[in-house]
C-alpha cells in the first residue's frame, strides 16, 4: 500500500461564500456530468423511528429533494452534537457547524467506494433521502448551497468557502476536480508537500484565515502535514448578522449567570422587551425562543432548560423530532429576554468522532476505497485526519432596527403579559435557515463568563 494520506480540514466560523459558479444554482440534473466514481443504494431498510416520513408540508419554492437533504443534514447534526456532548466535561461550551462537516464528506464521497462509501451514505444520513441514488445528492447538495448561501439582506453575510489542496506532483483525476469545482466550488490549488509541508502548512492556515475574517487562525496545528500528505480538503463557514430586533447597550447590565450548582460568575447581560417567536414547554421543562437576523431567514434558537433541570437532561432527550415540534409550536409572543453578551471558540478533532459513529474506512489505511482522486486509480489513499474550529460571539449589535424595539428600563417591564426569557444558566443554541430548517451552526453556552 502506498505510504499516501490525506488530510481533511474543516474551518469553521458563523458568517460563509458560495463559488462563483452561479449556474448551478438554475441547473438541472441532466444539465450537469455529475457522475461520481461508485454510487451505493441502500437496501430498501425499515426506517427507524425518527425517519418515519411525517406527512409533512415541503416549504414552497423548495424541491423536495432539497428539503429532504437539508432534513438528512440535521439528523446528522443532532447525532453528532450528543454523541460530542456526552465527550465533554459538563461545564465545557461546544459550538460546531454540522452542516459544514456533512458539506466536506460529501465532497469526499465524490471519489469513495465500496464500504467507505456506504459508511459515508450512513454515517451523514445521506441513505435518507428518497431518491436512493448516491450521484444525486452532489446536485442537491450544490442547490442547497445555493438556498443557503444566496444573499437576500445587505446586513448577513453567510459565505462558505471550499478549497482542495493537493501535492502538485501527482495527478488529480479531472472529473473528480470538475466536480469537486462545480458543486462545492472547491478548486484544487497544487502545493508542494513533499519538499515543504510546513510552508503548505502555512499557506492553508493563511487561506483559512483569511475566508473567515482572521477569525480562525492556525487551524492546522504544528506537524500535522509531512511529506506523505497529498490532498488537503478546507470548508469554511462564516456568518455575521445584525439582530432583526437589537438589544440597546444602555440595557446592558451586569449580572450573575448559574454555571452549575457550585459556581456562578459576573457575565454583561442584555436585555429587551419585545415579540419573539417563543414558547415554554412545561412537560419537556424548556422554553425555546428564536430570535431572527435581519433578512429574517437566519435565527437563533435558543433552548433554556427550566431552572432544576440540567442541560445534559434536555441534551439526551433532544432529536429532530422533537426540536422541529418545538419549533413548529411556537407563535409570536412579547417575551423580556436577558442573554449574556458572549464568545465561543471550539476545536476538536472530527476524525475520532466520526470514527465511533461508524466511519471508519476512510480513516483506514487498510480498509479506505477513495479510488475516483488521482488519475491512476491509485488505491492506498486515506484520511489521516479532520480537524474543526469555529467561534461565535454573540452581542447587543444585530440589527439597526431599533424602531422596532420596545426596550424599556432595564428588568422593569410595563406589560404584565409578557413571558420572562431569562437566560442565566446553562442553554443550548441553534442558528438555522429558518425557511428550509438547515441547522447551520449548533451548540451549547455553559460558561460564558470573563468576557
Ligand atoms: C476519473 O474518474 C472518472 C469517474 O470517476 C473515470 O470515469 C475516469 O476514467 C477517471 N480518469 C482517469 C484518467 O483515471
Ligand atoms: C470496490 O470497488 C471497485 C470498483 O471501483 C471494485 O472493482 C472492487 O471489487 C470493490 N471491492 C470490494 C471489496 O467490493
Ligand atoms: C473539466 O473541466 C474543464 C474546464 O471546464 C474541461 O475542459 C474538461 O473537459 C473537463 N474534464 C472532464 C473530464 O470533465
Ligand atoms: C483576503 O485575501 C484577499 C485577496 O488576497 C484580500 O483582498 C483580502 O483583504 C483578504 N482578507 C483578509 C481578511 O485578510
Ligand atoms: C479493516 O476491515 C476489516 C474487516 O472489516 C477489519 O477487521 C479491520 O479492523 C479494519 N481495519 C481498520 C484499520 O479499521
Amino acid at each position: 500500500m502506498r505510504a499516501t494520506d490525506w488530510l481533511l480540514v474543516l474551518a469553521f466560523l458563523p458568517s460563509i461564500v458560495l463559488s462563483q459558479h452561479v449556474d448551478i444554482c438554475n441547473a438541472k440534473p441532466k444539465d450537469l456530468p455529475l457522475e461520481p466514481r461508485c454510487s451505493y443504494r441502500s437496501p430498501d431498510v425499515e426506517t427507524p423511528d425518527d425517519h418515519t416520513p411525517e406527512p409533512e408540508v415541503v416549504p414552497e419554492s423548495t424541491n423536495p429533494r432539497v428539503w429532504e437533504l437539508s432534513k438528512a443534514n440535521s439528523h446528522f447534526a443532532l447525532s453528532f452534537y450528543k454523541h460530542l456532548a456526552v465527550s465533554r466535561k459538563t461545564e465545557e461550551n461546544i459550538f460546531m457547524s454540522p452542516i459544514s462537516i456533512s458539506t466536506a464528506f460529501a465532497m469526499t464521497k465524490l471519489g469513495a467506494c465500496n464500504r467507505t462509501l456506504e459508511q459515508i451514505m450512513k454515517v451523514f444520513q445521506f441513505d435518507t433521502i428518497k431518491e436512493k441514488t448516491s450521484d444525486q445528492v452532489h446536485f442537491f447538495f450544490a442547490k442547497l448551497n445555493c438556498r443557503l448561501y444566496r444573499k437576500k439582506d445587505k446586513t448577513t453575510e453567510l459565505v462558505s468557502a471550499n478549497r482542495l489542496f493537493g501535492e502538485k506532483s501527482l495527478f488529480f483525476n479531472e472529473t473528480f476536480q470538475n466536480l469537486s469545482e462545480m458543486v462545492y466550488g472547491a478548486k484544487l490549488l497544487p502545493l508542494n508537500f513533499k519538499m515543504n509541508p510546513e510552508q503548505a502548512r502555512i499557506t492553508i492556515n493563511d487561506w483559512i484565515s483569511n475566508k473567515t475574517e482572521d477569525r480562525i487562525r492556525d487551524t492546522l496545528p504544528t506537524g500535522v502535514l509531512d511529506s506523505n500528505t497529498i490532498l488537503v480538503l478546507v470548508n469554511t463557514i462564516y456568518f455575521k448578522g445584525q439582530w432583526k430586533k437589537k438589544f440597546d447597550k444602555k440595557a446592558v447590565f451586569s449580572s450573575d449567570f448559574q454555571v452549575s450548582s457550585s459556581r456562578t460568575c459576573q457575565v454583561n447581560m442584555m436585555f429587551q422587551e419585545t415579540k419573539f417567536k417563543y414558547k415554554h414547554f412545561p412537560e419537556d421543562e424548556v422554553q425555546v425562543l428564536e430570535m431572527p437576523y435581519r433578512g429574517d431567514d437566519i435565527t437563533m434558537v435558543i433552548i433554556l432548560p427550566s431552572r432544576d433541570t440540567s442541560l445534559s437532561q434536555v441534551e439526551e432527550s433532544l432529536n429532530l423530532k422533537k426540536l422541529n415540534g418545538w419549533l413548529d409550536q411556537m407563535t409570536e409572543t412579547s417575551v423580556s429576554v436577558s442573554m449574556p453578551r458572549f464568545k465561543v471558540e471550539d476545536n476538536f478533532n472530527l476524525k475520532e468522532m466520526l470514527q465511533e459513529l461508524g466511519l471508519t474506512d476512510l480513516f483506514s489505511a487498510e480498509n479506505a476505497s477513495l479510488p475516483g482522486i488521482l488519475e491512476d486509480d491509485s488505491d492506498g489513499l486515506f484520511i489521516s485526519n479532520a480537524y474543526h474550529k469555529a467561534f461565535l460571539e454573540v452581542n447587543e449589535e444585530g440589527s439597526e432596527a431599533a424602531a422596532a424595539t420596545a426596550v424599556l428600563a432595564v428588568g422593569r417591564s410595563f406589560n404584565p403579559y409578557r413571558e420572562v426569557f431569562q437566560a442565566d444558566r446553562p442553554f443550548l443554541l441553534f442558528i438555522r435557515e429558518s425557511t428550509i430548517n438547515t441547522l447551520l451552526f449548533s451548540g451549547r453556552v455553559v460558561d460564558p463568563c470573563d468576557q
